[in-house]
């Protein structure tokens, strides 16, 4: 992975049909994708469960871009291992996960995974300052996490803080929850470059009509680009 601050949109599986996973990674990526989003959730951290590293594990053969795991889940350095060997390329754990996120993204990266750090609406920019050499990605919840489908909160103020503190390092700000062509330009305006959407790129297609899921991502990069 080579980093850039180009937009880049990377669709939510959360939203996809779940008896349908490799056909539905390999539409989104055949569709423009950039990267894969794959939402874990624990049923602690967050009142929904979703993936084990064997269900991700079973996704990595069908992702030939850039699999992107977001932990929702507590405690998180247990998993890292077993995460690496499912196949992501990026791991990202919430700050509030835990009391060790420092140990834990110095774990991921021993782990030889790229490292990010997760911001739950509530928690400052300044959670994360004293972490940012050990992180690759800050990813901007905007939503509390959980559900795809979910009202935007505007976060705005908080990624233009980011993207001041992160300055020429190479670290990606990816916002996460409510994005769409609507939301897309405030965040882009604001410092971000990757946008994870889930709602508003699965809506209107499926695995056998794709061509709705290249409009959808077309129409959140045009509209990030553009801002
Ligand atoms: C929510 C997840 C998000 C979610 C995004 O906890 O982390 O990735 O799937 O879905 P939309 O884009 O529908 O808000
Ligand atoms: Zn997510």
């Amino acid at each position: 992975m080579t980093f850039d601050r180009s937009i880049k949109i990377a669709p939510s599986i959360l939203a996809a049909d779940f008896a349908s996973f490799g056909a539905e990674i390999r539409a989104i990526e055949a569709e423009g994708a950039d990267w894969v989003h794959i939402d874990v959730m624990d049923g602690h951290f967050v009142p929904n469960l979703t993936f084990g590293p064997p269900a991700v594990k079973a996704f990595r053969p069908h992702v030939k871009t850039v699999m992107d795991v977001h932990l929702m889940i507590t405690p998180v350095d247990p998993f890292i291992d077993a995460y690496a060997e499912a196949g992501a390329d990026i791991l990202t754990a919430h700050v509030e996960a835990g009391p060790h996120i420092h140990r834990t993204l110095q774990a991921i990266r021993a782990a030889g995974m790229k490292a990010g750090v997760a911001l739950n609406p509530a928690t400052p920019a300044e959670a994360v300052q004293h972490v940012l050499d050990l992180t690759d990605l800050v990813c901007v919840m905007t939503v509390n996490p959980g559900f795809g489908g979910q009202k935007f909160i505007d976060m705005t103020t908080k990624i233009a803080a980011l993207r001041a503190m992160i300055g020429d390092r190479p670290i990606h700000i990816e916002i996460d929850g409510g994005v769409d062509p609507t939301t897309a330009p405030m965040v882009a305006g604001a410092g971000a470059d990757v946008l994870v959407a889930g709602s508003a790129v699965f809506r209107g297609g499926s695995a056998d009509n794709t061509a709705p899921y290249g409009d959808n991502i077309r129409a959140i990069r045009a509209a990030a680009e553009g801002a």
